[in-house]
């Protein structure tokens, strides 16, 4: 078998481990710095469950930073978390083990485009978290049948999707033109938002509830792990964006996440998160 270098003689593998490492940073540090968000979404949606859950289904958990949410929020229950990712799976089990979680949070690696076997031997579930996660499926209305098999009556699904990549910089940021990062924005912002209202109720779900969540921190509130966020997003956007700007304010944006520079997205003290996040929370009758 040939193996396919990169120009950094890198392998198709090392790349796609190393996406992946960076991606489980990137879960990591926006559930540190939304935090706020994090615990409004779990405490309203105790609130709407009827009894406290005992088996819980985090679907495409990622490092597990819904699962360990949501371990803290229902202190009887016990979670799974389904990923396809072998190391974000890894990446949960440390993180579980760190906060004292690891027995009451199970992994299962799977893909749930294929089959529900294994998920299935563990539920019916009580509640199910969707997390960024449904429109990474090759068949969400398929998923969305799963699930409602998967769940007992009476139980939750909740699905959040992020609407848009957080901003963080001031519209001057001393480096080339003002504007740079709502252009950056402009030119990768091409997509639709996420609708799933209208394919939970053909699932046969009552939608109990669909909410925005306008979230806007300044540097205070975000606290110290904002930079290293910052630099996490703004990198990868970068990446989905390589041709988007001209020249100058490519040059602008390279300088902006050179962390050697005095004012780069690592080290300025003027950075805010401006995000909005959705969130429906579906019953199975
Ligand atoms: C954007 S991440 C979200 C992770 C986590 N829910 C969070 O909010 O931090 C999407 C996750 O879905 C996983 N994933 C994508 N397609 C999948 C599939 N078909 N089956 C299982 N997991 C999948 C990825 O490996 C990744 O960890």
């Amino acid at each position: 078998m040939t193996t396919h270098h990169d120009t950094h003689g890198h392998t198709g593998q090392e790349r796609a481990s190393r996406d992946e490492v960076a991606m489980a940073r990137m879960l990591e540090l926006d559930s540190e710095v939304l935090a706020p968000y994090l615990a409004e979404l779990t405490g309203w949606l105790s609130a709407l469950t009827h009894s406290a859950p005992v088996r819980i289904l985090d679907l495409g958990s990622g490092p597990g930073t819904g699962s360990l949410a949501l371990a803290r929020q229902f202190p009887a229950a016990a979670v799974t978390a389904v990923d396809i990712s072998a190391r974000m799976l890894h990446r949960l089990r440390e993180q579980a083990a760190a906060h004292g979680a690891a027995d009451r949070i199970s992994t299962l690696a799977a893909n749930v485009d294929t089959s529900w076997d294994e998920i299935s031997e563990r539920g019916p579930y009580d509640l199910m978290w969707a997390a960024a996660f449904l429109h990474h499926v090759a068949d969400p209305g398929r998923t969305l049948t799963q699930a409602f098999e998967n769940l007992r009556p009476g139980g939750l699904l909740v699905v959040t999707e992020m609407d848009f990549f957080p901003l963080f910089l001031p519209d001057d940021t001393g480096t080339g033109r003002p504007g740079l990062e709502a252009r950056l924005h402009t030119a990768t912002n091409t997509q639709p938002l996420h609708e799933w209202t209208a394919q939970l109720q053909r699932t046969g779900f009552i939608v109990e509830a669909k909410r925005p969540f306008e979230i806007r921190l300044d540097g205070a509130q975000a606290g110290p792990a904002v930079n290293d966020y910052a630099q996490t997003c703004l990198a990868k956007l970068r990446s989905h964006a390589a041709d988007a700007l001209d020249g100058d304010d490519s040059a602008a944006w390279d300088a902006l996440l050179d962390p050697a520079r005095p004012n780069s997205v690592a080290r300025r003290d003027d950075l805010s998160v401006r995000t909005t996040r959705t969130a429906w929370i579906a019953r199975r009758p």
